[in-house]
């Protein structure tokens, strides 16, 4: 025998926990970067040299290969299969891509596809700017 006030209940339950999801219970979308409109004048307050580049690499294994790939391209073990990390050696990337763009992207991360928020990485502004130093030398890679 189908017990009629069981499924009204269940069935109101549903519909409550339905309600719920569409007026907000879902996460919210914040897919795109976080970037401040003054952000591509801002410059890169580390100058370029061996010391900091080799720094930078040290920086780039550590923490961006695993996405990025060790040569850049974006395909590393935890890129996600349908999209992969940013592919940082497209020189025409470099337009959309000023040091102080890249900092914000690095330093704030994004949803969605996922590259972390840097700032909740023990990582400091100043080792942002030195990975950026190094990525930079991708770019000339594709040349
Ligand atoms: C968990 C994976 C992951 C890690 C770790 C990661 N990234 Fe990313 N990165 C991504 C994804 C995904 C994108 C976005 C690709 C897109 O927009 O299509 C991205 C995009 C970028 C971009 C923008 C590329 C462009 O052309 O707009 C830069 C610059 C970048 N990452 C640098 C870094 C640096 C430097 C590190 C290490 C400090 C790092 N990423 C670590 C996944 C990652």
């Amino acid at each position: 025998m189908l017990d009629v006030r069981r499924v009204l209940t269940t069935m109101t339950a549903i519909a409550a926990a339905l309600a719920t999801l569409a007026a907000g219970g879902q996460k919210p979308k914040t897919p795109d970067w976080t970037i401040p409109p003054t952000a591509s004048q801002e410059p890169n307050p580390i100058a370029s040299s061996p010391a900091v580049l080799a720094r930078g690499r040290k920086i780039f294994e550590s923490k961006c290969q695993r996405c990025h790939g060790r040569d850049g391209r974006g395909h590393g073990p935890e890129a996600e299969a349908d999209h992969p990390a940013g592919n940082l050696t497209d020189p025409l990337r470099a337009a959309f891509n000023p040091d102080g763009v890249m900092f914000y992207k690095i330093w704030n991360g994004r949803e969605s596809p996922k590259m972390p928020a840097f700032k909740n990485e023990l990582i400091s502004r100043e080792e942002v700017w030195t990975v950026i130093t190094f990525v930079k030398t991708f770019r000339k890679q594709a040349g």
